[in-house]
């Protein structure tokens, strides 16, 4: 590997060998979705405990401030919206170049395993792949399921962790999914993140689920709606941040969210 790719994976994997990516993406489907109508003020109160954020170029240039000092994740697929007729039919939205003159430190791309579009958005990674490579810009990919959330089982993410690790995807987005969790993280030969999917019903829930993939080696989190959705986001990110960076259990970061919501934390 060399120093520029070296240089960006640190800047997202930090010493302890863990990540919390925050991703502002959503609006690139859905448009301004609950919570992120306006994405400049979701971003900020957040942004000073994640470690990275994943966002498209508009948001990034019309509302995040270029001396922030965040390392920043690009999303670089899409083409779709909620209300066309697929989700999975993206193409490559972004330039190399756009991404270099960003100054980003990845950027992410969606790959639809199983969907009329599977060899159109795997082959948009890979080409990905090689045009950042060569320029020392990992590529995460972030394995989609579409509409179709039931696909998140064991077997499926497992199979498309794997391909997209075997594309040349640096890190690996997927969904968690209770047992069989490892064997994706085990079959994959590269860093895994989970994403968070729709909003769970309760925090303890979303605390547990991110506890509980990471014991079976997620390095961590690329999670959305289940931080900014939330009610006190400010204290369910400093919660999850516990969890990825202190070792702490479902129980100590939800006594951490508890508290800072009780002392008035957004
Ligand atoms: C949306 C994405 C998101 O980055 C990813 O799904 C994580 O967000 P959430 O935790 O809300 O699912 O790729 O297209």
């Amino acid at each position: 590997m060399d120093w520029g790719m070296k240089n960006r994976m640190s800047q997202l994997i930090q010493p302890d060998g863990h990540c919390f990516f925050l991703p502002i993406d959503h609006g690139y489907f859905q448009g301004p979705t609950t919570k992120l109508e306006r994405p400049g003020d979701t971003i900020k109160p957040l942004l000073p405990y994640c470690d990275a954020l994943f966002v498209t170029r508009g948001v990034l240039r019309s509302v995040v401030d270029p001396a922030g000092g965040k390392p920043i994740i690009l999303r670089v697929s899409g083409g779709t919206s909620v209300v066309g007729k697929d989700l999975a039919n993206e193409t490559l939205t972004t330039s190399i170049k756009e991404a270099l003159r960003l100054n980003v430190a990845a950027m992410g791309i969606s790959v639809f395993v199983g969907s009329e579009y599977e060899h159109q958005t795997l082959s948009n990674l890979a080409e990905l792949v090689n045009q950042a490579e060569e320029y020392g810009i990992p590529v995460m990919a972030v394995t989609a399921v579409g509409r179709e959330l039931d696909k998140r089982d064991a077997r499926y993410l497992a199979l498309s962790c794997r391909i997209a690790a075997e594309l040349g995807a640096r890190v690996v987005k997927t969904y968690w999914c209770g047992d069989g969790f490892e064997k994706v993280v085990n079959g994959c030969p590269v860093p895994v993140v989970m994403a968070g999917g729709p909003k769970c019903e309760t925090e303890l829930e979303v605390l547990e689920f991110v506890y509980d993939g990471i014991q079976k080696g997620a390095i961590g989190i690329n999670l959305g709606r289940n931080v900014w959705q939330i009610e006190h986001p400010v204290a369910m990110i400093q919660a999850l941040r516990a969890i990825i960076h202190e070792n702490a259990t479902p129980k100590q970061a939800l006594d951490i969210f508890l508290t800072l919501k009780d002392k008035g934390a957004d």
